[in-house]
């Protein structure tokens, strides 16, 4: 199944998951994963009902282990998070970023898109570390990203369309703009689609040729049910009472730091993933 042009990855936190969407495929792009999905694996699941939790070495290494088993089953990406609340500083998320990096020679760390997310991208980018900019809700985000890594190659951007939705806002709206809005550039960041909520998310993103889309199994499994139907001419996407997101001349040729980088959602993302991340630990 292979007559498309986006990448496909799987969303989640249980490579058994990932295995059985590749049998149903073929191959599998890519993984992502973030806190919240990694504390929903099966095996974490078991040790909290247990009443366990994790040291923090061994969260780490449990991390690790889930990591390069996707590593074995995909073919190209696996993304990888490093811890990071509102006080992580640029220098303590590269750090980890440049350990994570050595997990995997598929390894592309998710940096938030902030000011210290960027500012510890733009550096990693520099010595050969593949980023995906997470939790990217705006357009001016997206051109900070675009600036932050200039001269990288495959840069991921991973707008979170259901976060968007959840509150009111047409996520895939995003999508849309800032595919355009990537049209004037140089092609070396590729637009993610992630927050996938449902399969009307995904076709639209298939129609709009987003470069990745990341699909949670539970959405990849009602694909695969349709026998991986593809959305022909006549599909429109209904955003039903959705908030239009409008589109924006927005120059990409600003230094990164001179955009609005600045968005709630991202914060409140940060503080769930950290939060998420936390509550493992003992
Ligand atoms: C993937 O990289 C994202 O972390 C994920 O798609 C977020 O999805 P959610 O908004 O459903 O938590």
């Amino acid at each position: 199944m292979r007559n498309i042009s986006s990448k496909i990855f799987i969303d989640g936190g249980d490579p058994e998951e990932t295995r059985q969407a590749k049998q149903l495929f073929g191959c599998i792009d890519g993984q992502t994963t973030n806190p919240t999905l990694i504390s929903k694996n099966p095996e974490v699941q078991a040790r909290l009902a247990r009443g366990e939790k994790f040291s923090k070495v061994e969260v780490y290494d449990f991390y690790k282990k889930v990591v390069l088993e996707f590593a074995s089953i995909v073919d190209w990406s696996v993304s990888i998070e490093p811890y990071a609340d509102k006080n992580t500083t640029s220098v303590e998320i590269l750090n980890q970023a440049r350990e994570m990096a050595t997990w995997t020679k598929k390894a592309w760390i998710k940096f938030p898109t902030t000011v210290e997310g960027l500012k510890a991208a733009s550096n990693a980018v520099r010595e050969g570390i593949r980023a995906n900019m997470t939790l990217c809700f705006s357009q001016e985000q997206a051109a900070a990203v675009y600036n932050a890594t200039k001269g990288a190659k495959d840069v991921f951007v991973s707008p979170f369309v259901g976060r968007l939705d959840d509150r009111g806002e047409d996520g895939m709206n995003l999508i849309a703009n800032i595919l355009k809005m990537y049209e004037k550039g140089d092609g070396h960041v590729l637009t993610l689609t992630a927050s996938v909520r449902n399969f009307n998310h995904l076709l639209y993103a298939l129609q709009l040729k987003s470069p990745i889309i990341t699909v949670p199994f539970k959405i990849f499994k009602e694909w695969a049910d349709k026998g991986f139907s593809l959305p022909d001419e006549t599909f429109v996407y209904d955003p039903g009472t959705l908030k239009p997101i409008p589109y924006r001349e927005i120059p990409l040729d600003k230094p990164w730091t001179k955009y609005n980088i600045h968005h709630d959602l991202t914060d409140i993302g940060i503080e769930r993933f950290s939060n998420d991340w936390n509550y493992l630990v003992k």
